[in-house]
């Protein structure tokens, strides 16, 4: 699945787009207060959002509660390297935004996340 552009993208290098469905998991590391959760939680996808700092995850818990997205929405704190221990699905889409300059081992983490993106899906750094 190929979905979603970077906001940092310029309009001539957006790729085509592909909206979630229902159907569609989505994985969001790093998710700081959950804005792309949210815009993909208000797409129709199925969202864990996950991050290390407890003080973004509250603020992304009262913004999933004033959207009415708490229940499209999973929030967790969980630092990248955890994921390791993540019993679930391949994920159809893979947020990975912001994230990989902050971490001492960076490719331990893309390591960890590989198993998590289905085959055929999407993962933006
Ligand atoms: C620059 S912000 C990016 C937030 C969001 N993904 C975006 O693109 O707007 C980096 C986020 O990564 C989180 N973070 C840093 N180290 C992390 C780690 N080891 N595991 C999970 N999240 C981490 C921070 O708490 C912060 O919320």
């Amino acid at each position: 699945m190929r979905w979603a552009t970077s906001r940092r993208s310029s309009g001539s290098r957006s790729r085509p787009t592909c909206p979630p469905t229902s159907a569609t998991r989505a994985l969001d590391i790093g998710c700081n207060a959950g804005f792309y959760s949210f815009e993909l939680a208000r797409r129709g996808a199925d969202v864990l959002a996950v991050d290390v700092d407890e003080h973004y995850l509250r603020q992304a818990r009262w913004a999933a509660a004033e959207l009415g997205l708490a229940d499209r929405a999973t929030l967790r704190r969980l630092g990248v390297y955890e994921l390791a221990g993540l019993d679930a699905e391949p994920f159809d889409v893979v947020l990975f935004l912001g994230v990989l300059y902050h971490l001492r081992h960076p490719l331990l983490a893309l390591d960890t996340i590989a198993p998590l993106v289905a085959a055929g899906s999407s993962c933006r750094r």
